[in-house]
């Protein structure tokens, strides 16, 4: 297909300000999802449903039946995540602007862009024999409620030879990579409250305690100044990767001058001294925060102080941790930490446990081999960093999750000026294309994960 005609229809869908945690685009995430079930009604697909939401649908779909093919259930998201701040964009992230072989929107990379790639690898070639099945949410990034709640209730929806999720990018640039496992996240807001109402500093300053001065300090608890999480038993069922892992790492084209200079682009890492900057990344536990809320941030100067402050933090989980054990000990740190004349109370938002994923089954082998055809490389075995939060669920009826993906490193995720490479895209779509051939050549039971084949619904 004319790949003009190509950028324009992804454009069409990277238009759409699907941001799934800001309720004001509620309309959006339901347009994005309208979207979503023309593209799949255009490769083939009967019985396009909306499931679970009507803001917030799961766009369900089946492709043509192929008697005795392999099924493929394909994972995506239309959700994308605030483009915030604005100014920093060259471009506005809702108006897709192509410049130097880049397409930079909101979504270009995650996971819009991906999406499109592995729909338009079926419309690209001769039929292949293989039953497509989708589940392309719009809540994942806000913690894919929706999608959990409707595998609870209809976990037949999973039931597939192999499952291929294309959130993720490439560890270089010509280096494809499956990944073997993804870190849980527990997302929370803690909300510290010293007084009835804020106060004037002069009449009360010195005597009275202060919530951001207070939140500040729990905050420094929770983690200290070397990198290390303090709440109590949280690296306890934390696992080092295996030497054979960590000398693999070694192998890979990660540089870590070059993740400071030209990645992070700051003047120094933080982390775990004992632990390589890939085991940080990768196979250790975090504790972030997000923003801080509370007491004068206007222009100017108000002399007060403030009787409520709240952090939005989150703590990424690594495989063998679980979130529910963890939620338990963040709420018991805050208790412990603070002072007897601080109230302070932990929400949770959401969260998700760290998926493992086995790399020995066949369909990883096909997809090795696409990417060797078409990119000259194969793929190699890596970790990510972030979260996919229903990957645990879609591998629950045993089929084995293919986790990869068309980005690369430098696609600034969630960050201002996200792009996507259009080289990356154009192998995207060949890579894919291939892969389902050579599943539909390799027949039933070609994913064998132990799953069996399942026809869905
Ligand atoms: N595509 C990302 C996940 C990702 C990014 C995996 C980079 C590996 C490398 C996904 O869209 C994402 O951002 N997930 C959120 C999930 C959260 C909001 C529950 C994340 O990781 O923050
Ligand atoms: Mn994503
Ligand atoms: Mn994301």
């Amino acid at each position: 297909m004319d790949r003009n005609q190509l950028l324009h229809d992804l454009s069409e869908f990277l238009r759409i300000p699907s941001i799934s945690t800001l309720p004001a685009h509620n309309q959006d995430c339901r347009a994005a999802a309208e979207w979503v079930a023309a593209a799949l009604r255009r490769i083939g697909c009967r019985g396009v449903e909306f499931l679970g939401s009507e803001t917030h649908p799961v766009v369900w779909g089946k492709g043509p039946d192929v008697p005795g093919a392999p099924t493929l259930l394909i994972y995506g998201h239309y959700d994308v995540q605030p483009p915030d701040p604005l100014a920093e964009w060259t471009t506005p992230p809702f108006e897709p602007t192509q410049r130097d072989d880049r397409i930079y929107a909101r979504g270009a990379a995650d996971d819009k862009g991906q999406v499109f790639c592995l729909l338009q690898a079926i419309a690209a070639s001769p039929r292949p024999a293989v039953n497509f099945r989708f589940l392309i949410e719009g809540e994942e990034e806000y913690g894919s409620k929706v999608l959990f709640d409707l595998l609870k209730r209809e976990p037949q929806r999973v039931r597939a030879d192999a499952v291929l999720v294309a959130d993720m990018s490439y560890v270089a640039p010509g280096w494809p990579a499956v990944y073997t496992t993804l870190r849980g996240l527990c997302y929370a807001e803690i909300t510290v409250r010293t007084s009835k109402t804020d106060l004037h500093s002069g009449e009360y300053g010195g005597a009275a305690p202060n919530a951001h001065e207070e939140l500040g300090r729990l905050l420094g608890r929770l983690k200290g100044a070397d990198g290390k999480v303090n709440i109590p038993g949280f690296y306890g069922p934390v696992q080092r990767p295996s030497k054979a892992e960590l000398a693999a790492w070694k192998k890979l084209p990660f540089n870590e001058k070059d993740f400071l200079n030209k990645r992070v682009q700051g003047k120094g890492l933080v982390g775990l001294k004992k632990a390589s900057v890939l085991e940080r990344l990768w196979a250790l536990p975090t504790f972030e925060i997000h923003g801080i809320l509370g007491g004068f941030t206007g222009d100017g100067a108000k002399t007060v102080i403030p009787a409520e402050a709240t952090a939005k933090v989150s703590m990424r989980l690594v495989p063998n941790q679980k979130l529910a054990p963890v939620e338990r000990q963040l709420a018991a740190a805050v208790k412990r930490f603070a002072p007897k004349y601080v109230t302070a109370s932990v929400r949770f938002l959401h969260g998700a446990d760290p998926a493992q994923i086995k790399i020995d089954t066949p369909a990883f082998k096909l997809l090795d081999q696409a990417f060797k055809e078409v990119t000259g490389r194969g793929t190699v075995p890596v970790r990510a960093g972030g979260s996919i939060p229903v990957v645990p669920a879609l591998a629950s009826a045993g089929a084995p999750v293919i986790l990869t993906g068309i980005g690369l490193p430098d696609d600034r995720l969630h960050a201002p000026n996200e792009k996507l490479e259009l080289k990356q895209l154009w192998d995207g779509i060949d890579v894919f294309r291939r892969f389902y051939e050579l599943l539909g050549g390799a027949g039933a039971g070609a994913g064998a994960g132990g799953g069996g084949r399942g026809n869905g619904r």
